[in-house]
């Protein structure tokens, strides 16, 4: 299917005042495609999975395992590397808790900038502070990207643990990654990605960038809230503990003591959610059909972003008094976030305006607030930002109207009363 999606396939834009959604980045539409796979898994295919012999329960257990095999496929891992979760925020969490509570100790480092989503920052927090493990904060430049010399320079013999997010969600750029992670691997230490905004949107090679845990979200690639996904390397894997224990993931269990499976199934406890893995992989199945100029799946998707960004910052940076945050100063477009100040007007004025309008956008520290301290000395109303976030679903007339919104909303509140 040709990119932009048209509006027929996602039923909340299907409507006569087509709404402007920019609030992607939080969480995607969904298309018809995947909301009608929900709904046939729980009209024809429901049942408990790994838990019954009745031939529909091992229907529901083969379309959960399969599912996890396209997941895994789509995030270039095998079945067994992937553990389901609720989403990024969980699959951070079991590798702060399952790993890095288990194996850090007092003297040991962890490295993680003030740039990340608090989903990859206070998972870290809360590790160093049961530990005793102490977290080094990578330096930032003024205008918000990682100083990569400066992180370079903090992984050393002491560096149990670097955690990076790959595309940050308010800047909308790529952190060098694959640097980072090659010193920290050749340090001994372990490397988590943080790819809530990076699978989503491109293309992503574990091996390429030394990464041995990664975690991401259905919800913000056209899936089901409530699952996401952990793709661990098979030594992490055998190096992690339980997290949560209870039905599912047991071998045997008795008053004396319990032992438990291993692998990704270790991760299982509990009732798994198999309508929502059923969506996760109806997602990736949509995400891999679509087409963009001479790119197909995920290569699509980035350049489609890619262009849309482009339009939209080149129609805000007109608009007089904005400062753009995202792309960042000095900075290149490298997809569809577009995050904005601007000085005496607080965002969520502005936000409030634009709904006015149609044009459904985030307003507040998009669960930044490190990066938005660090962004904002000398603005009035600072630590809050705006942000529009495409997808592939939005056209460039969207970016039109966010624009032509921004401005209007602008003068309005700049207007002064005379009376
Ligand atoms: C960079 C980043 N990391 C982590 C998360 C957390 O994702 P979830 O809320 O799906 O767990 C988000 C969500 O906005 C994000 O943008």
């Amino acid at each position: 299917m040709m990119l932009p999606l048209p509006s027929s396939e996602i039923p909340l834009l299907n409507q006569d005042d087509r709404p402007c959604y920019l609030d992607s980045a939080a969480t995607t539409l969904k298309p018809r495609a995947v909301i009608d796979r929900i709904a046939k898994f729980y009209a024809e295919e429901n049942a408990p999975v790994h838990r019954g012999v009745y031939e529909l329960s091992q229907r529901a257990t083969d379309l959960y395992e399969q599912a996890r095999k396209t997941v895994a496929v789509f995030a270039g891992a095998d079945a067994g590397q992937l553990i389901f979760t609720k989403g990024t925020t969980e699959g951070l969490n079991i590798i702060a808790r399952a790993w890095a509570e288990e194996n850090l100790k007092v003297g040991d480092e962890i490295v993680v900038s003030p740039q990340e989503h608090h989903s990859n920052f206070t998972p870290w927090q809360e590790a160093a502070r049961r530990t005793g493990a102490t977290i080094r904060y990578a330096p930032l430049y003024p205008n918000g990207t990682l100083d990569l010399p400066g992180t370079l320079n903090l992984i050393g013999s002491k560096t149990r643990l670097v955690a990076m997010a790959h595309v940050s969600n308010v800047l909308g750029v790529e952190n060098p990654v694959g640097e980072v992670f090659t010193a920290a691997k050749a340090a001994g230490a372990l490397t988590v990605l943080d790819a809530a905004q990076s699978v989503p949107t491109r293309p992503v090679n574990m091996e390429e960038l030394q990464c041995d845990a990664l975690a991401f979200s259905a919800h913000k690639m056209l899936g089901p809230t409530g699952i996401g996904a952990l793709v661990v390397n098979p030594e992490l894997l055998d190096q992690m503990s339980t997290y949560q224990t209870g039905g599912g993931m047991i071998e045997q269990v008795s008053v004396e003591s319990s032992t438990y499976l291993s692998g990704a199934a270790q991760y299982d406890a509990g009732t798994p959610n198999a309508a929502g893995a059923v969506g996760f992989a109806a997602a990736c199945d949509h995400l891999n059909g679509v087409e963009y100029k001479n790119a197909t799946g995920m290569a699509a998707v980035a350049a489609y972003e890619l262009d849309w960004g482009k339009h939209a910052v080149e129609l805000i940076r007109s608009i007089e008094g904005v400062r753009l945050i995202g792309p960042p100063e000095g900075g290149e477009v490298e997809g569809g976030i577009v995050a904005l100040q601007i000085d005496g007007i607080h965002p969520h004025d502005l936000a409030v305006l634009l709904d006015a309008q149609g044009v459904m956008v985030r307003a507040g520290h998009h669960c930044t607030m490190p990066l938005h301290a660090h962004l904002s000395s000398g603005v009035k109303f600072p630590e809050t930002s705006l942000r529009a976030s495409a997808y592939i679903y939005n056209t460039l007339e969207d970016a039109e109207r966010l624009a032509d919104a921004l401005r209007f909303a602008h003068k309005a509140l700049n207007r002064t009363t005379v009376v």
